[in-house]
C-alpha cells in the first residue's frame, strides 16, 4: 500500500513476533492512555507468556503497520467479545496518522473476521475520541447503543460500542 508521502505493509504477527510487538503495543499505552482499557504499568509488567498468549490461537489475531524503511508505525487486534469479533489495540503512531494507516489496519481486521465467518465486529471507542470515531464511522461501524465507561479509576471516561455487520 502506498501514499504520496508514506509506503507502509500491513503484515500479522505470530507468537514469534512478540518482542517486535511488544515495544509497538507499550508505545501506544504510553502515548493514548485513554484510549485503552488496559494500562501501560499492567502491560510493562507482561513476561514473554502473556505477549505469545496474546498473539496465539486460531481466534486472534494481530496485524502491525509497517514502513518502507522499517519503522512499526501502527497496531490492531481482534479476539473473541461477546460471541464477535472484537476489534482492540487500534493505534497509528502520531507520525503516520492521517495517511490511511488507521483505514487499512481496520481493513485487515474486517477481511480476517469475515473470513472466520463471523457476523460482526465489535468494538468500543470513548464518547470524545473523534479521530477514532471518524475513522470508524467512515469504515461503516456504527452505534448499538452499548454505552459504558472505562476501568476505575478512569471511570470518567464514557465510551459507546460500535458494529459492523459483516
Ligand atoms: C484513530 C487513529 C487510529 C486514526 O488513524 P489514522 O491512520 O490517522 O487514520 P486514517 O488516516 O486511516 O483515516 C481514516 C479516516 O478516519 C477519519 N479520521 C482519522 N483521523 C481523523 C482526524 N484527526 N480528524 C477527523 N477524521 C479523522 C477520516 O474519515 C479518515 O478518512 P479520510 O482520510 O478519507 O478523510 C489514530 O488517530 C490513533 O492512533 N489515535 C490514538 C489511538 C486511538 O485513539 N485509538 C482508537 C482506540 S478506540
Amino acid at each position: 500500500m502506498s501514499h504520496a508521502s508514506l509506503s507502509y505493509s500491513i503484515i500479522r504477527m505470530q507468537p514469534d513476533d512478540w518482542e517486535r510487538v511488544r515495544p509497538v503495543r507499550l508505545r501506544a499505552l504510553a502515548d493514548t492512555p485513554d484510549a485503552f482499557g488496559s494500562t501501560l504499568a499492567r502491560e510493562e509488567a507482561f513476561g514473554e507468556t502473556d505477549w505469545r498468549e496474546r498473539l496465539n490461537g486460531d481466534d486472534r489475531i494481530t496485524f502491525l503497520a509497517t514502513t518502507k524503511a522499517g519503522d512499526d508505525v501502527g497496531l490492531i487486534g481482534s479476539a473473541p467479545y461477546d460471541g464477535h469479533a472484537g476489534l482492540f489495540s487500534m493505534w497509528v503512531a502520531p507520525e503516520a496518522r492521517g495517511v490511511g494507516v488507521g483505514g487499512a489496519l481496520v481493513d485487515a481486521v474486517v477481511a480476517w473476521a469475515e473470513s472466520q465467518g463471523h457476523a460482526k465486529v465489535l468494538l468500543d471507542v470513548g464518547d470524545n475520541n473523534a479521530p477514532a470515531i471518524a475513522l470508524y464511522a467512515s469504515k461503516r461501524f456504527e452505534p448499538n447503543g452499548i454505552a459504558g465507561t472505562l476501568p476505575p479509576p478512569r471511570d470518567h471516561i464514557t465510551e459507546h460500542q460500535r458494529e459492523l455487520i459483516l
